[in-house]
């Protein structure tokens, strides 16, 4: 196998880090291909929790080159402070191990106040983004005036991004917001463009040459299917192609690569979404409390990358069958089982009813999912603690019922699940 994508079915959050993790320890190359640090993803190794907001969690292991792909929007100053990080943790970076894609582009702090303006400005429509900058980079990037990494190889970078700092403050201005001062963002960036020069890399070619070789690939994806620009729950997305297929234009890698690819969708075992938009499974009081947990424990819903509580609810069948088809996946991965334990029923959405019809997928997509109502189907729950459990046939009947609802519903076998936060807590299925 050379090639493996890892993409998140729902709305960001599936716990796809951890699962990278699990895979990277034999891949030769783990790349992210698109978004930036709104992502968060957590992996524990023992006593330590690693939150990688851009950098691919394969990081953590010895082996793998790490690649930010030129889908990507990268932020210099969370870029220095991760590796910092990573490197404290005594995680080996440098050049050699992590590669830049020349055509990324970059997010410059003026990104970030446009986005928190345009969010101050939409008011209760608000998207509910992470701040980060991702939206107003990617609009750069679309009205091509953008600013890739490849510009920090030319002479002319810091004129190039005074003319951006320029124009964003007119847009500032316009959205009465703060002016951006030019001077220390230049500052600034000297010392990101003097750090960042040695990672900088042809990602496209280096990947093609892998793929030749027969190595292994595992792409990470950020965010979630719902989440994606054209196949999400429009205007209540990110910016970029999060679905397997952006693997392709965000790695600069060619589609014969997709031959016999493996395509791993990360599902929590419950539903959740942080941010606004639409939800049809969404629970509240106290049975989110449940699901949610109450934040005294760093794997509770609440934003790795913004702190937010998440909304949660109950696993959305029909969501899951649409990321099934959009993706071509060929394997589910289910997370938190755990955190499912305890309860007397759980409820499976497996339709859609608006007036007296059912819908099995979701009409038009699902950017109008308000109008639907679920149906549920119950399945009995279980009360045993599953978190020791390594092996499927360990599992009480009930969590294999569910997982099998699951495989049943989607057409697709579930190879891995989670049973906690810890890297060695998962039932693989073979
Ligand atoms: P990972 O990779 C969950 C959500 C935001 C908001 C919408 C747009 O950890 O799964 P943006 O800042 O991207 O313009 O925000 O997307 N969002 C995420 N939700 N997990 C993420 O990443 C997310 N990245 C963005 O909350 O609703
Ligand atoms: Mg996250």
């Amino acid at each position: 196998m050379t090639l493996q994508i890892i993409v998140g079915t729902q709305w960001g959050d599936e716990g796809k880090g951890r699962i990278v993790d699990w895979f990277a320890a034999n891949s030769d190359f783990v790349a992210r291909y698109n978004g930036g640090d709104n992502a968060g993803h957590s992996v524990t190794v023992g006593p330590k929790l690693f939150k990688l907001h851009l950098i691919p969690s394969g990081i953590i292991h010895p082996k793998p080159v790490a690649v930010l792909g030129n889908g990507m929007v990268i932020n210099p100053q969370s870029l220095l402070a991760e590796i910092d990080m990573l490197q404290k943790s005594g995680v080996d970076v440098n050049p050699r191990r992590l590669r830049i894609s020349y055509g990324a582009h970059l997010i410059t702090p003026a990104h970030q106040a446009i986005d928190k303006a345009l969010e101050a400005a939409r008011g209760k429509g608000n998207i509910g983004t992470t701040g980060r900058g991702i939206g107003p980079a990617y609009t750069d990037k679309a009205t091509r005036r953008g600013l890739r990494v490849q510009n920090m190889l030319s002479a002319d970078f810091m004129e190039k991004l005074n003319t951006h700092i320029d124009e964003a403050n007119q847009q500032l201005h316009m959205l009465g917001a703060a002016y951006i001062n030019p001077s220390e963002v230049m500052d600034d960036f000297k010392r990101y463009r003097e750090f960042m020069l040695p990672y900088i890399a042809d990602t496209s070619l280096e990947l093609h040459e892998a793929i030749i070789a027969g190595q292994y690939i595992l792409a990470e994806g950020a965010q979630g299917t719902l989440l994606d620009i054209d196949h999400g729950t429009y205007p209540f997305v990110t910016s970029s192609a999060t679905v397997a297929t952006g693997v392709f234009t965000g790695l600069g890698i060619g589609m014969t690569a997709a031959n016999n690819a493996r395509v791993t969708g990360v599902c929590k075992a419950f539903q959740t979404r942080v941010g606004s938009g639409p939800f049809p499974t969404e629970v509240f009081d106290d049975l989110a409390l449940r699901l949610r947990g109450t934040g005294s424990n760093p794997w509770d819903e609440y934003g790795t990358t913004t702190g937010r509580a998440r909304r949660v609810g109950w696993l959305d069948g029909v969501l899951l069958r649409y990321a099934v088809r959009i993706n071509g996946l060929t394997e589910l991965v289910i997370t938190k089982l755990d955190i499912l334990s305890g309860f007397e029923t759980l409820k499976l959405c497996i339709g859609y009813r608006q007036n007296q019809e059912i819908f099995n997928d979701v009409p038009f997509g699902p950017s109008n999912l308000e109008s639907y109502e679920p149906v549920y189907e119950e399945l009995p729950g279980w009360a045993e603690d599953v978190s020791a459990i390594r092996h499927w046939a360990d599992l009480p009947t009930a969590a294999k019922t569910y997982l099998e609802a699951i495989s049943r519903l989607t057409g697709v076998p579930v190879r891995l699940v989670s049973v906690g936060a810890e890297r060695e807590q998962v039932v693989s299925i073979q």
